[in-house]
């Protein structure tokens, strides 16, 4: 197999040169600190902390479904391996209690644990390796300022060679810039705070560029689309493939709110990101979509005209879809669409509960199906995964394969007007082996 033998040549990679190799992979333990002297956290700091933590997603991923808030334990499928998330409250047994404010921005920036073990990068520390010093500081304090938890990961269940930690000085030596953040000074400061967030603690190149064999952003691709959890993360700025060209506003919108009427809602992995968005600083997620809007606008669809969500309906796109029924009965999947998708998505319903029209919607205009297919086989929980039931229903159970193939050729080529995808089955496949895992992770929200 191409990628285990690219592994063991990394492995080898590491090993040559013996001590030398050995000295550069090696990372000296910082000693425990007592939490019984430290000192309180300022509380004005930790507040601050709270923020950058919502930003950077740490409850997203330290948080177990159904479990404590930061206790970890959250199982994090990788293409290498299971990988588990560690307590990140201030339990000194299990948590990072006796972790120095030293050994926690180590941690951050460089991917090493307070004992000197190297971290997997599923720790997004190739990104937040840009958070300023005073930044780093406030989270300290924050996650100092929680009551402890006592939660133990479970082991991480890697192949080989990568359940050896220090094979990962191989990975960090090609692929690790340690660089803090330096602001661009032709621009101005809403800029450079947006890149300062989207590049670092926001970390959205981690799912919205592709990465190469071993797991690592390509850097020549950033923002081209990657995946995520079995998601596509589009692609964001000049590629987009958004029929409805984003702008500044529109993106605002869309992260500070969860959904934009032009847009759709924001689903899958994206879910707990935007309810994290929504309880920051606005002028920190508006920054972050003046920087976005900043890398360039797809051309669209210019036959996709909108003035707005309930504006006139100009597109002829949109007029096909809704005479989709009588007009085509030869067409599998257009009677498949009149049936059952079209009372809410060309109804004209107010979002985020409306279902938006799929000619606007990237999820069919996109580069590839994965994401109509895993919504329309298990639907859309509601914003913020609360108790209350699905905003739009699964349709997995309801669906044959072929009727999903047909439905999803039809908004493609007709809907869309698109040239029609490969792999609509296997996604479907993959989609209807992910199914249970899937709506655990979208649904659940810890704050
Ligand atoms: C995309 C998921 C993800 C996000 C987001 C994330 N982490 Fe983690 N983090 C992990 C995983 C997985 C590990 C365990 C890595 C390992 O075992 O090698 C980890 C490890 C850590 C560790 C080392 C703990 C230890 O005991 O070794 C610290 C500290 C940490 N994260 C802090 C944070 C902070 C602070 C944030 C938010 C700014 C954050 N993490 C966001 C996934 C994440
Ligand atoms: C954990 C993975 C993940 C992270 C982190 C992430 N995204 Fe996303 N994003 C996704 C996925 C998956 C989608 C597709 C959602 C859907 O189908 O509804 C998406 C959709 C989007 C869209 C809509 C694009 C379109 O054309 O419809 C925008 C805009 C966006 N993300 C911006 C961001 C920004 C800005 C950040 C960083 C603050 C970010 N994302 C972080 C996974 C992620
Ligand atoms: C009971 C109403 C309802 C039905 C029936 C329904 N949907 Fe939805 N759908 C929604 C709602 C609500 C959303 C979330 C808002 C949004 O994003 O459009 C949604 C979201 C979507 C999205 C994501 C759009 C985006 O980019 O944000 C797609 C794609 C989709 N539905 C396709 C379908 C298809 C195909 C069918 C028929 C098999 C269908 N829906 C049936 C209500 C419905």
């Amino acid at each position: 197999m191409k990628l285990k033998s690219i592994l063991l040549a990394l492995l080898a990679i590491s090993a040559m040169g013996g001590a030398a190799a050995f000295l550069y992979a090696w990372e000296s333990p910082i000693p425990p600190i007592d939490p019984r002297s430290a000192s309180a956290p300022d509380p004005a700091m930790a507040r601050r902390g709270a923020s950058l933590a919502l930003l950077g997603d740490c409850a997203t991923c330290h948080t177990a479904p159904g479990g404590q808030p930061y206790a970890g334990g959250l199982a994090m499928p990788t293409p290498f391996g299971t990988i588990y998330s560690t307590n990140i409250t201030p339990d000194p047994e299990t948590g990072i209690g006796q972790w120095s404010a030293q050994a926690f921005i180590r941690a951050l920036r460089s991917g090493v644990d307070r004992e000197g073990r190297h971290l997997y990068p599923a720790f997004p520390y190739d990104h937040f390796t840009r958070v300023s010093d005073e930044d780093a500081k406030a989270l300290y304090a924050f996650f100092m300022s929680l009551e402890p938890v006592k939660a133990s990961a479970p082991r991480n269940e890697f192949m080989f060679p990568l359940n050896i930690r220090l094979t990962l000085a191989g990975w960090k030596l090609l692929f690790l810039r340690q660089e803090r953040f330096v602001p661009d000074p032709a621009k101005d400061e809403k800029w450079n705070r947006g890149k300062y967030l989207v590049d670092g603690l926001g970390h959205c190149g981690a799912c919205h560029s592709p990465r190469n064999l071993l797991g690592a952003e390509k850097a020549s691709a950033s923002f081209q689309g990657g995946e995520a959890e079995g998601w596509r993360a589009y692609a964001l700025g000049g590629n987009s493939q958004s029929p409805v060209p984003w702008d500044e506003g529109t993106l605002a919108d869309y992260l500070a709110h969860g959904f934009h009427p032009l847009h759709g809602v924001a689903g899958g992995p994206m879910a707990p990101v935007v309810d994290n968005l929504s309880s920051v600083d606005p002028a920190d997620v508006s920054a972050m979509a003046h920087y976005l809007a900043s890398l360039g606008q797809s051309a669209g669809r210019k036959h996709v005209q909108v003035q707005s969500a309930s504006g006139p309906r100009s597109s002829p796109q949109l007029a096909g879809a809704q005479a989709a029924t009588p007009q085509l009965p030869s067409n599998p999947g257009g009677a498949i669409y009149a049936a059952v998708c079209a009372s809410c998505h060309a109804a004209g319903r107010p979002l985020p509960l409306g279902g938006v029209r799929l000619d606007l919607s990237t999820a069919v205009a996109g580069e590839t199906p994965t994401n109509l297919i895993r919504i329309v086989m298990q639907g859309v929980p509601a914003p913020g995964g609360g108790s209350a039931g699905p905003i739009m229903p699964g349709f997995g159970d309801v669906l044959s394969d072929q009727q999903i193939v047909d439905l999803a050729d039809y908004l493609r080529t007709r809907v869309a007007g698109r040239p029609q995808w490969d792999g609509i089955a296997s996604a479907i496949a993959k989609a209807r082996a992910k199914s249970d895992m899937a709506l655990g992770t979208q649904a659940h929200k810890v704050r």
